[in-house]
């Protein structure tokens, strides 16, 4: 028997339900695994599911948080690709393992339809884990069953990024920055916009070439167009949802790819349809990945020794404090949960 500490929505929705709790785990037994569980990542989607946007309907209690990494303590008699004292991560779907997305995979999502896994020890099937890379800390193998597999799943496994293109990236939160990572290890020239000018030193830094203040210049889809002399990008990032779209739409070259994968933008007025069948764009909606994607994306990783980017790093006890963190914007890259 372990006791673990775990993050519950209880009650309701908002921070003041947020409750610290104890729980106590069996032995894993069949195919099951007991992980000590030593970071977690906070994604958008863990605010959105706390303050009720996200599905309003969800039942509760529920063990918040998707995105963990930390050892294997003990497995059931019929696991086999987990032994203890392996290092791994969760899946953001458990049932996802390879192949393109059905009707199943929603119902496994961690944090949102089941239990997730902002608690210092959960069981879950072999399936629902996957081995981190060596060099990576727990608290940056913590940032990659979300927001990584996103990145990669829209720009990689279905964008097929490329050495001489160009990719436009909105923002400088989680999804973004290991975006920004993985597009310049396939060589690819990169654009980033952000609220703020720091921001953007920090992504130059990381290797972006080009970068584009959006609120001191709030027509950027123009800007793009005349950094890339007319042409536009081959990808965009999308990350805004309904009030960046038709910017992207702009931004984006004929029959180049938009990444359909947030929701950050307030609404805006809609799209012209008629611009994504004459430029014959592709739209790409993006729902994170499977493990066979996180296993491409851990390869790599590792052979650029790709090192994902922490904003911060919160005790689990300050797990209120690290929502406030993240709903208030100011951060770069990744906020981490230290279990
Ligand atoms: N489809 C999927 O599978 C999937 C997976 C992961 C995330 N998502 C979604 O993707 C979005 C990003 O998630 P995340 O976890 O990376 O969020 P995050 O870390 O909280 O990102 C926040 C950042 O987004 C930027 N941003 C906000 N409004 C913007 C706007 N109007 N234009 C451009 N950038 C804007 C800001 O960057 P600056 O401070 O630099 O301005 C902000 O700091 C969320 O909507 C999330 O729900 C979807």
């Amino acid at each position: 028997m372990t006791t673990a500490t775990v993050l519950r929505l209880r009650g309701g929705f908002g921070f003041d339900h947020l409750q610290l709790e104890q729980a106590d785990l069996a032995d894993p037994v069949g195919n099951e695994v007991l992980v000590q569980f030593r970071a977690a990542s906070l994604n958008y989607r863990d605010l959105m599911v706390t303050l009720g946007h996200y599905n309003p309907k969800m039942e509760l209690p529920r063990i918040l948080g998707s995105d963990a990494a930390g050892q294997v303590l003990s497995v059931g008699p019929s696991v086999t690709a987990f032994s203890p004292g392996d290092r791994v991560a969760s899946l953001f779907f458990q049932g996802w393992q390879s192949g393109e997305i059905d009707q199943s995979v929603g119902k496994s999502a961690l944090g949102g339809s089941i239990d997730g896994v902002f608690a210092t020890a959960r069981i879950l099937p072999e399936t629902g884990l996957i081995k981190i890379p060596d060099y990576l800390s727990y608290e940056q193998a913590a940032t990659l069953p979300c927001a990584g597999v996103t990145a990669w799943n829209g720009l990689v496994e279905k964008g097929k990024v490329h050495a001489g293109e160009t990719v436009l990236i909105l923002g400088t939160g989680g999804v973004s920055i290991i975006a920004l990572q993985l597009a310049k290890a396939h060589g690819a020239t990169v654009i980033v916009t952000s609220s703020s000018d720091e921001k953007l030193e920090r992504a130059r830094a990381l290797g972006a070439d080009q970068t584009i203040n959006y609120r001191s210049t709030p027509e950027w889809d123009a800007e793009v167009l005349r950094l890339t002399e007319k042409r536009g990008v081959d990808h965009v990032v999308e990350v805004g949802g309904s009030g960046t779209l038709a910017r992207s739409l702009n931004a984006v070259r004929q029959a180049g790819h938009v990444h359909l994968i947030g929701v950050l933008s307030e609404p805006g007025k809609g799209v012209d349809v008629l611009s994504v069948l004459r430029k014959s764009i592709y739209l790409n909606g993006v729902y994170v990945g499977s493990r066979s994607m996180f296993a491409g994306l851990n390869a790599a990783l590792t052979a650029n020794r790709i090192e994902p980017v922490i904003d911060k790093v919160f005790p689990l006890a300050d797990a209120r404090a690290a929502f406030e963190y993240l709903q208030s914007g100011s951060h770069f890259g990744k906020v981490v949960l230290a279990l």
